[in-house]
Parts: C-alpha cells; sequence; structure tokens
C-alpha cells in the first residue's frame, strides 16, 4: 500500500529519502501508517485533494456535483461512484431530495465483489455468494462477515468530496473495521 504513494507528489522530499522511508516503512508498520497521512497532505488541489478527501467521479471519470446529481437521481436512489483509493463507493440520496452525508462501498466484505444495488427490494445483494446488505450496507445475511465501509461525504463549493470515515460505525455502533 505504502508503495502507492508516487515519489513525484512529494516535491518536499529527495526520491532515494523517500525510498528510504518506504524501506524503512516495510519493516514498521507504525513508520508507514504514519506516513500515510504525511503524504496525503501534499496531494495537490485539483487532483482531487482537499486534505484527505477525494472528490467523487461518475461512470464517465467527472467530478460529481451536488447540484446536477440531485436532479438526475430521485429519492431513494444509490449510484456507484469512483471514491477513495478509487473504490466503487454509492452515492446515497435522502428521501428529502438531498446526498446523504454517507457513501457506501459497493465492495462485498466476503470476496471483493461488486455489490449491486436491488431497488425493488431495497437491499444490496451480492451476485457472487448471495450475501445481502440492507439500504445502509449493514449486512443482513452472510457468507459476508461485516457490514459494507463506509466514507464520509462533504459538499464543497457544490463538488460531492468523500473523506475517510473513521469513526464509530453509525449501524452497528462499533468501530469502523476498515480504518
Ligand atoms: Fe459477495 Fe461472496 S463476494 S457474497
Amino acid at each position: 500500500q505504502a508503495t502507492s504513494i508516487s515519489a513525484d507528489r512529494v516535491p518536499d522530499m529527495g526520491k532515494r529519502q523517500l525510498m528510504n522511508l518506504l524501506l524503512l516503512g516495510a519493516v514498521s508498520l507504525p513508520t508507514a501508517t504514519m506516513l500515510v497521512p504525511y503524504a496525503a497532505f501534499f496531494v495537490p488541489p485539483g487532483s482531487g485533494g482537499s486534505g484527505t478527501g477525494t472528490v467523487a467521479k461518475d461512470a464517465l471519470g467527472n467530478d460529481v456535483l451536488a447540484s446536477a446529481w440531485v436532479k438526475t437521481h430521485g429519492p431513494g436512489d444509490r449510484t456507484l461512484t469512483q471514491g477513495l483509493k478509487g473504490d466503487p463507493t454509492y452515492l446515497v440520496v435522502e428521501d428529502n431530495k438531498t446526498i446523504a452525508t454517507y457513501g457506501i462501498n459497493g465492495v462485498c466484505t466476503h470476496l471483493g465483489c461488486v455489490v449491486p444495488w436491488n431497488s425493488a427490494e431495497k437491499k444490496f445483494v451480492c451476485p457472487c455468494h448471495g450475501s445481502q446488505y440492507n439500504s445502509q450496507g449493514r449486512v443482513v445475511r452472510g457468507p459476508a462477515p461485516l457490514s459494507l465501509a463506509l466514507a464520509h461525504v462533504d459538499i464543497d463549493d457544490d463538488k460531492v468530496i468523500f473523506v475517510p470515515w473513521v469513526e464509530t460505525d453509525f449501524r452497528t455502533g462499533e468501530e469502523p473495521w476498515w480504518a
């Protein structure tokens, strides 16, 4: 994971020095986990970064704009966008036609298939082995062991931005397994 930090995004640090840091990180997990937010801080604006956030992209790769999204996606809609780390992430439109403050990671917690939304049953149903998740992504049938991961959704200047969810999972009251 740490090797995905590209050296050219870290202008203040020589590549060799960064490589050394990464090598250190390989033997020292705490170093690696500290390096991630450090590097994320340097992601330049315009490439999807506002702090650790990522602008949601639609199926065509365009930034998702909240005002346009709710015109074409009605209440109850769940549509996949590209989220944090490129993960397919559902944007949720609430009954009051606003975008929900949470997004649902579409990657099944069983073996990683992308789970489609079944609007008739109001559930996410995995085509691979039949796991089911409720409308908020909480697991309701195995073999999936865990609920779908969450991301915060912020709206900044009409852009829809995903931010890592590190707080308690509001669906289960448990610590997030994905953070
Ligand atoms: Fe979804 Fe197995 S990958 S149920």
